[in-house]
């Protein structure tokens, strides 16, 4: 069975004094819930002291990108070593504001996901076609594009410790949900390829997000979809309310 895994992205948003508020809160509202794994990735600067706060809470940590080797002169960049050393448990890669606005591409995705699978972390692994790739009917050629070549000799055991995020460009921050059967076609197409590049026992257990505009009023509409496992939340993750809301509600329609 997989757990639902519900994930917030804070991207740049949050002081340390904003995020510590944000983080007792959710913590304090969320203590009860055991069926769904809780995932807050703050900004880099937020990371060590959330991940102290939060030890010894139901809530884990990620970040939101890295850089692929472990030490180096890379002026800026932050790696798989140093996040583990932080306190993360997940890496968000891949999402698509690095691929639009910071030259991502798969073969950068690619080198990610093994430098933090090395590193025992897990990789939230985003993919998802832009509007014009959509109004093209490109969606399907860009999910094998994303999923076959950031997936790259990824070997079976790698990929159960992998989750893998869709989350369509064109929902993102527009309050443009895809509707829960867009998403639910497109990660049964993620599935699928995931079948014939392992095997069905291995495509059965990967955790698929679904992320674009995820509300407290859409969560369980989602949630219901066979292929959807949880949820990346952008905006809706920034206040305790809305995103306890989402988790509160994802806990009593999961198993
Ligand atoms: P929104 O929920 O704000 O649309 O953002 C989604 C997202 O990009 C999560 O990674």
């Amino acid at each position: 069975m997989r757990k639902t895994i519900i994930a917030g992205n804070w991207k740049m948003y949050k002081t340390l004094s904003d995020g510590q508020e944000l983080a007792v809160a959710l913590r304090r509202e969320l203590y009860k819930i055991e069926n769904i794994d809780i995932v807050l990735c703050p900004p880099y600067t937020l990371l060590t002291y959330l991940a102290d706060a939060l030890e010894t809470s139901n809530i884990f940590i990620g970040a939101q990108d890295t850089y692929w080797l472990d030490e180096g002169a890379f002026t800026g960049e932050i790696s798989p070593k140093m996040l583990k050393d932080a306190g993360c448990k997940f890496v968000i890669i891949g999402h698509s504001e690095r691929r639009q606005y910071f030259g991502e591409t798969n073969e950068s995705v690619n080198k990610k996901i093994k430098a933090v699978l090395k590193h025992s972390l897990t990789p939230i692994v985003c993919v998802g076609e832009t509007l014009n790739e959509k109004e093209k009917n490109l969606t399907f050629k860009v999910l094998d594009d994303h999923i076959t070549n950031g997936l790259k000799d990824i070997s079976k055991e790698e990929m159960l410790k992998i989750v893998i995020a869709y989350e369509p460009v064109w929902a993102i921050g527009t309050g443009k949900t895809a509707t829960p059967e867009q998403a639910q076609e497109a990660q049964k197409y993620i599935r699928d390829l995931l079948i014939k590049m392992y095997n069905k026992d291995t495509a059965d257990a990967i955790r698929i997000q679904y992320g674009g505009s995820v509300k407290p009023d859409n969560i369980i509409q989602l949630l219901k979809q066979p292929d959807v496992d949880g949820a990346l939340v952008g905006g809706a993750s920034l206040s305790a309310e809305s995103f306890s809301e989402i988790i509160k509600k994802a806990s009593e329609v999961v198993k």
